[in-house]
């Protein structure tokens, strides 16, 4: 008999979200994600397409009813589409209800139709700023043409879209409004993001940290915003803005802490199983993986993971010159 029971963590939240990160590489160096000299792990670790199908599978099967592919950059994994394909059929037999993924829209004009076809619906695009020399500076190395040229495939292949921004004092800080009134223009949901010190990047995180908080009150000198119930499985929570007749969310992990309502766990490339973000503890799913055909090994190693998944993150932002508080960056686990 297959192991169908749901996986249930010690304070009685249910998991039904994973997220994988399909690689840790990205062809962009976001100022806040990455160092510009990335070591990136070496390709042997890296699990095959067919043993990340096998993994998100039997999370499948123990009831994960949405999975969001992120890293680094999905759409830069070589054959990815064959991931995708393959994990459609659960979309297909109902047991899963949505494949989604986190891109920053450099490949999306090449993928978006092949991903619609797939079923997948929606896909969060990142974009910090609407400005092109601006939009160069924090990516590093990317263009905001071709991210652009992305979304109008993303639309033309009827995907939703939301835009994710990272709120960066000093850098974004001014445009916010710009950007919402863009994006709600476009048809898009957009969400902020406050930094989080994850990994140890060239610039100081407490010279990007811009609490939301203070945003929120000053579009409020010009918006009317209403909390609203939408809820879409992860850590943001809404308003609807009457101006403009969209939504804006806000992820406030610094501000205001998210995590009682926690549904979802981070499965990297290489097979580590991240029970939370925010801490540093880890379940390895390689060893079982590859120990059996069967999945028995698997399922035991991902219960007793669950098992041992923590109440909370506590993200702090660090003083400066202090490491952060997890070591890792959001390109290993994704966001
Ligand atoms: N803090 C907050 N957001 C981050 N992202 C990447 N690194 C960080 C960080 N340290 C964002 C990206 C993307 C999403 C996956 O996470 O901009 O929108
Ligand atoms: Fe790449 Fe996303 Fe990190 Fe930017 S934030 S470097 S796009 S993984």
């Amino acid at each position: 008999m297959e192991n169908t029971s749901p996986l249930i963590d010690p304070f009685g939240r249910t998991v039904d979200y994973l997220r994988v990160s399909v690689t840790d590489r990205c062809d962009f160096r976001c100022v806040y994600c990455m160092a510009e000299d990335m070591t990136f792990l070496p390709k042997r670790d890296l699990l095959t397409l067919e043993e990340l199908d096998r993994l998100c599978s039997a999370f499948v099967a123990r009831g994960v009813k949405k999975l969001r592919l992120t890293g680094g950059e999905p759409l830069v994994r070589k054959n990815i589409m064959q991931l995708v394909r393959s994990l459609s059929r659960h979309l297909e037999s109902g047991q899963l209800e949505e494949l989604t993924l986190t891109t920053n829209g450099s490949q999306l004009a090449r993928y978006a139709e092949e991903l619609a076809a797939c079923g997948v619906k929606r896909v969060n695009v990142s974009i910090d700023t609407l400005d092109r020399e601006k939009f160069q500076k924090i990516t590093r190395w990317g263009q905001l043409g071709k991210v652009m040229e992305g979304l109008e495939a993303a639309r033309k292949a009827g995907l939703a879209v939301k835009i994710n921004a990272v709120a960066l004092k000093g850098v974004n800080e001014f445009e916010i409004e710009e950007m919402m009134r863009w994006a709600h223009g476009e048809g898009f949901d957009l969400t902020l993001i406050e930094t989080m010190p994850l990994g140890e990047i060239e610039e100081d995180r407490t010279d990007q940290y811009l609490p939301l908080s203070l945003v929120r009150q000053r579009l409020e000198e010009t918006f009317t915003l209403s909390d609203i119930a939408h809820k879409t499985g992860g850590p943001a929570r809404y308003v609807e803005v009457a101006e403009t007749g969209g939504r804006l969310g806000f992820i406030t992990p610094l501000t205001h802490n998210f995590c009682e309502s926690c549904n979802r766990v981070r499965l990297t490339c290489t097979g580590t199983l991240y029970m939370c973000l925010g801490q540093d503890d880890a379940a390895d799913l390689r060893a079982p993986l590859r120990a059996s055909e069967g999945d028995k090994l698997l399922f035991d190693a991902i219960d007793e993971a669950i098992g041992r998944k923590p109440k909370g993150h506590d993200f702090i932002i660090e003083r400066p010159g202090e490491a952060p508080a997890v070591s890792r960056h959001m390109s290993l686990t994704g966001g």
